[in-house]
């Protein structure tokens, strides 16, 4: 980026916090002479409609993520251009092959004994086809008895080096066959535009696949029937990060309670993978004023992912 364009990412940035706070107008006015060069910033007779959602805060140009310098070859090619749309996606993926390749078993803690270093992700012979065909008409836990309409799988570019993980479908997605579709994935898809990706360069899943009934929070013995699933394809994607969205996501993935109002904005680890919990989408309908916290913890994803 230009020095110009990331002045320009960094004001509207500053514009963004300033929204967030109530500030609705900005008369900014450059005295003609250099001597006084003030900038004042005051409530004012609101001029344009006001900017409420991330997509307002496009930065200007579309970053990309950079490639990766070493690391193992990417199945399929670059991850960033050949990203396949979710729109000529099957709605489940589900392949039907009958010889499906085993995983690979190498235990994460075998890795790290053997090599003395911090566990990574283990290799795995799955892919996602494998994955979800293996899951079929899940019958595992009573979620699919309890009025799930069909399983909603992870979606988006297996390719990527961003991931978003929620916590269960709601009735859209329960109805459409695809994981954030709803208000609450509007949101979600305004989040990633301001962060210069498009949703179609992410990929986004749930620590479990089926609706729990009246959206209630899924249940222990639902989610460790599920999250394999996803920590299964997890391995296979090797996202460089991925963002936990709300406190089910974030407790189900990293194993851990603390609260996410403290876990949010703070980097945590899964296997060699950045973790960045942040607040669920759904949350944020509820309670505007937190969007600004979540695009805090946006920009550390954006930032560490642009870094070279
Ligand atoms: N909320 C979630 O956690 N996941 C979805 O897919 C939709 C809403």
């Amino acid at each position: 980026m230009s020095e110009v364009t990331s002045l320009i990412a960094d004001i509207r940035e500053q514009i963004l916090f300033l929204q967030e706070l109530g500030v609705e107008a900005l008369d900014v006015r450059l005295a003609e002479q250099s001597g006084d060069q003030r900038i004042k910033i005051e409530k004012a007779e609101r001029v344009a409609a006001p900017v409420s959602s991330f997509e307002k805060a496009l930065p200007p140009v579309p970053l990309e993520f950079p490639k990766r310098a070493a690391e193992a070859p990417k199945r399929g090619g670059s991850r960033i251009s050949a990203m396949p749309s979710l729109k000529t996606r099957t709605p489940t993926m589900a392949a039907k092959s009958e010889n499906m390749p085993k995983p690979t078993v190498v235990t994460l803690a075998e890795e790290s004994i053997l090599l003395n270093v911090a566990p990574t992700l283990a290799a795995t012979a799955d892919t996602i086809e494998s994955i979800h065909a293996e899951i079929g008409d899940c019958t595992r836990c009573k979620l699919s008895k309890l009025g799930r309409t069909q399983v909603v799988h992870t979606t988006g570019n297996f390719q990527t080096d961003l991931m978003f993980v929620g916590e269960a479908p709601g009735a859209d997605e329960d109805l459409h066959g695809f994981p954030f579709v709803g208000r609450a994935g509007r949101l979600l898809t305004d989040i990633i535009t301001a962060m210069g990706f498009e949703r179609e360069q992410v990929c986004i899943g749930n620590i479990n696949r089926c609706r729990p009934p009246e959206n209630r929070k899924p249940e222990p013995n639902e989610t460790a029937a599920c999250r394999p699933f996803l920590l299964r394809e997890i391995a296979v994607i090797r996202p460089r990060v991925i963002v936990v969205l709300g406190a089910t996501a974030a407790h189900n993935l990293l194993q851990i309670s603390t609260p996410i109002s403290k876990l949010r904005g703070n980097f945590q680890d899964y296997f060699g993978v950045k973790v960045m919990p942040t607040f669920h989408p759904a949350y944020l309908l509820r309670d505007p004023h937190k969007k600004k916290d979540v695009w805090e913890d946006m920009k550390k994803v954006r930032d560490y992912l642009v870094a070279k």
